[in-house]
């Protein structure tokens, strides 16, 4: 499911109308719909049922302490990479001890935070790292649990931005180095404790072939690890993709789940149906790493036209939402349906740019879309902006963060207030 429908002409989040949550806390307004998070996460949850497994939520796609806060009453691990992420997991009420450590650079202090609060594991993207990582530790007495993230070399088939399987990506170990690297871990790095392995090959996959490639190829390594030097965890990643098109109608997982199978080449039940077989006879605990799976579809950004702005070329609308705000379309392309919160009244469309405010030609949401009429003062919204919108956020030309808000059946709670002017100068001299 997701929160989003129109009744009565005016576009909802669950129980709200988003209307006037736009009127009453201004724009550009993040809205997420705490239903559909639950919903996609307990789907997925679900879905491994036929192996031990947990789900370790990717914080990086939306790390409000709300949305982290809902997701650790499920039950939720996470997936972090950085001290601040931690950080933030834990003022939410989520248990260090279901927290894995990603990411290729991090620093002392990260690290010895992390040891201190007792993380399941650091996932380690080079020797470089294992190393450094078995000195801080040994420095404090302690010892690191750790699992090398293995490099596949599979292709995940998405934006070149957010592939991050292949050989030539920053991420990962070559699949042919790591059996030799965990024999001289064992040997030599007396403060690490080789717990799991782990993989991620991209986001925004809306294939399943990529996924079963990556764990076909790397079963063999897996098993030999367990065998050799007992690790209990296989992390498989991220990565399941999300409808962004006509996703008002469509991005519903039941949506997507009703179609034939040849048109719905990645669902969470396929993801299940795929995958568990392959993973249940391995005698390891499997991890997931979803960000977007779980908060994408459930969050929109609200905004307001300001102006209409005719030129020769083209047809500008220029909104109070800017790329600083949502960096996804000048970033990688992406694509955001566009609707109003009033329902059109015919379904006559327009070919028109819509754009922010911000100094970038970059700065825009769309370009020559077909989209229906809606004037200077009228609100819309982008959606499927849940993952990957208000965490990518800035203050570029100085401009507030937004407010973000969540919806639990006819209850909207503010859960980031908007940025003061004060506040985006604060700490400056
Ligand atoms: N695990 C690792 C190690 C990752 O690097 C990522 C995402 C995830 C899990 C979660 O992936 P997801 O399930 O959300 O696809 N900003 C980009 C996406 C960057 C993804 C970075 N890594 C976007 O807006 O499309």
């Amino acid at each position: 499911m997701h929160g989003f429908s129109y009744k009565n002409g005016s576009l909802f989040c669950e129980d709200v109308d988003l209307s006037t949550l736009a009127a009453e806390h201004g724009t550009p307004l993040y809205v997420y719909s705490a239903g559909t998070i639950i919903d996609h996460y307990t789907r997925l949850d679900a879905a491994l049922d036929g192996v031990d497994h947990e789900v370790a939520y990717a914080v990086k796609a939306n790390s409000n302490l709300s949305v982290l806060r809902l997701l650790a009453t499920k039950g939720a691990g996470f997936d972090i990479v950085s001290g601040g992420e931690l950080f933030r997991v834990i003022k939410a009420g989520g248990d260090p001890a279901h927290c894995t450590f990603a990411g290729v650079g991090k620093t002392r202090d990260e690290i010895v935070y992390a040891l201190e609060q007792g993380i399941y594991s650091f996932n380690v993207e080079s020797e470089e790292e294992l190393r450094y990582l078995d000195k801080v530790a040994g420095e404090l007495g302690m010892i690191a649990p750790a699992a090398v993230r293995v490099n596949p070399n599979v292709d995940a088939k998405t934006h070149k931005y957010i592939s991050t399987g292949k050989s030539e990506n920053k991420f990962g170990v070559d699949f042919t180095a790591i059996e030799e690297l965990y024999e001289r871990a064992s040997k030599e790095l007396p403060n690490i404790r080789l717990r799991g392995l782990q993989m991620h090959i991209g986001s925004q996959l809306t294939s399943i072939s990529p996924f079963i490639e990556a764990v076909e190829k790397v079963t063999p390594l897996v098993l030999t690890l367990k065998e050799k030097h007992g690790i209990e965890f296989w992390s498989i990643g991220g990565g399941i993709g999300i409808i962004y098109k006509e996703s008002l109608e469509s991005g519903a997982v039941d949506w997507w789940e009703s179609q034939p199978l040849e048109e719905r080449p990645l669902t969470i039940s396929r993801y299940g149906e795929e995958l568990v077989p392959r993973l249940k006879g391995l005698g390891l605990k499997i991890l997931l790493e979803p960000g977007r799976l779980i908060v994408g579809n459930s969050g929109v950004l609200l905004t307001k036209c300001l102006f209409e702005k005719r030129g020769s070329a083209k047809t500008f609308k220029i909104v109070d939402a800017g790329m600083n705000d949502l960096i996804r379309p000048a970033l990688y392309e992406g694509h955001h349906e566009i609707v109003p919160l009033s329902e059109p009244p015919t379904g006559e469309r327009f070919k028109v740019d819509v754009v922010g405010p911000i100094c970038e030609s970059g700065d825009f949401f769309c370009q020559d879309r077909l989209l229906p009429d809606f004037q200077p003062g009228d609100y819309i919204a982008l959606m499927s902006a849940g993952a990957y919108g208000f965490a990518m956020a800035s203050n570029y030309n100085s401009r507030p963060l937004p407010a973000e808000i969540l919806v639990e059946g006819g209850t909207a709670t503010v859960i980031r207030k908007r940025q003061t002017l004060d506040d985006v100068i604060a700490g400056e001299l």
